[in-house]
């Protein structure tokens, strides 16, 4: 097992990384202090993973929560649902909650562990690759709503994430690919090496070679973990996380939530903003061949969705979070490896680039 740490002072909390780790409840009771826990799942998931959960926890007032499955329903409306569970089982302060669980579980149980009682503690038990090296770790948590992609939520750090590689065999391959698109993003924005590696062993990892799954979760929790150490609340680095995620939160919204996975409009929306990039002066033809390449490899969709125009996108664009102060926030790329924030961006070479993905091979 790998023991890497998010260095946040008094929130500073341990990532469990290993083959094997539902099995060693030691983990999740080190972080318990309470006598009640209440585990927030879906219906997918339960059937395989909770009974062993449980298992580890006979000794706690131990109840849990089945939510329907998917993004649709990542809804205040669910959040409800599970405030409910706790109140009509008397959960008190000390209550400790556990999302196991994909990205839609972990930002769901996450936002009602922040606001119930004012804020219990959480425990991340994260289920899918994405969730493995990118939500579980840095405490943004959130529901949807009609209007925008993660509206409503909260910082709100857990208290250790214990990721678990042997829970990846019974993920689909779709779900697997989605989560490499946020692995990429790593090596874009800040390590060239890793961008190398993954161009490297990229079949490795799309057939679940587990030494690859596990280097790949191991090195996206480093980097993550170090962002966050360095800029918590999003007020300068932080957002380079954002990378392919205002285009990519576009397309999700546009599509309707549940259509195209978080993964794969992240993938897209990466591509568009090397493309933008390159309009910029700043990435070669070259590294944008490299980068849509890796992601086609992937199995990720390279282009945005032909049913939503240009100008749809930037309207929906428009209403993400990462405008700030009226003017479009954007990750671009300087280099492979070198990811820079930039603002007021033309709006005519942002439609350019979306014209221009459209015919890209
Ligand atoms: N908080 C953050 O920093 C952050 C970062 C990235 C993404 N996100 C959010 O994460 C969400 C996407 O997460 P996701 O990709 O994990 O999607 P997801 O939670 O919907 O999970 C994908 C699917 O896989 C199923 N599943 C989960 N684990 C499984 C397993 N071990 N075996 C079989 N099936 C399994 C789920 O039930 C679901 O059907 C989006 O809502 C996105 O906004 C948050
Ligand atoms: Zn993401």
């Amino acid at each position: 097992m790998k023991t890497l740490q998010v260095e946040l002072n008094e929130r500073s909390y341990p990532i469990y990384i290993g083959q094997g780790l539902l099995d060693r409840a030691e983990l999740l009771t080190n972080h318990i202090s309470g006598q009640q826990v209440m585990i927030v799942t879906n219906e997918m998931i339960a059937p395989l993973y909770l009974g062993k959960i449980r298992q580890g926890l006979k000794s706690y007032q131990c109840e849990s929560i089945i939510l329907p499955d998917g993004e649709q329903y990542k809804t205040l409306e669910v959040l409800n649902k599970i405030f409910d569970a706790l109140l009509a089982n008397r959960f008190d302060r000390s209550a400790t909650l556990i999302a196991l669980g994909g990205g839609v579980i972990g930002d769901t149980a996450g936002f009602a562990a922040a606001c119930y009682q004012r804020g219990v503690p959480f425990i991340q038990v994260p289920t899918t690759l994405l969730a493995q090296v990118d939500s579980s770790v840095g405490g943004k948590t959130g529901v949807n709503h009609p209007l925008g992609k993660n509206m409503i939520g909260a910082f709100y750090q857990p208290r250790c994430v214990i990721a678990d590689t042997e829970v990846l065999k019974t993920l689909d391959n779709r779900q697997l690919y989605a989560g490499i698109a946020e692995v990429i993003k790593y090596g874009l924005i800040r390590d060239q090496t890793f961008f190398e590696w993954l161009e490297s062993n990229i079949d490795a990892l799309l057939q679940r070679d587990a030494a690859a799954l596990t280097y790949v979760i191991e090195q996206s929790c480093i980097n993550k973990a170090e962002i966050v150490a360095a800029d918590e609340k999003e007020g300068g680095i932080r957002a380079l996380l954002n990378l392919g995620h205002t285009f990519g939160h576009a397309i999700e919204t546009g599509l309707g939530y549940g259509s195209w996975l978080h993964g794969e409009a992240v993938a897209a929306g990466m591509c568009l903003a090397a493309e933008l990039s390159h309009r910029l002066d700043w990435l070669s033809a070259q590294d944008v061949m490299r980068i849509v390449a890796l992601v086609r490899r992937a199995r990720l969709p390279h282009q945005v969705p032909a049913e939503l125009s240009g100008e749809r996108l930037l309207e929906l664009m428009a209403v993400d979070k990462k405008v700030k102060s009226g003017k479009l926030r954007l990750i671009l790329l300087k280099s492979i490896g070198q990811g820079v924030i930039c603002e007021d961006i033309d709006a005519n070479m942002i439609l350019a680039s979306i014209e221009a993905s459209r015919s890209c091979p």
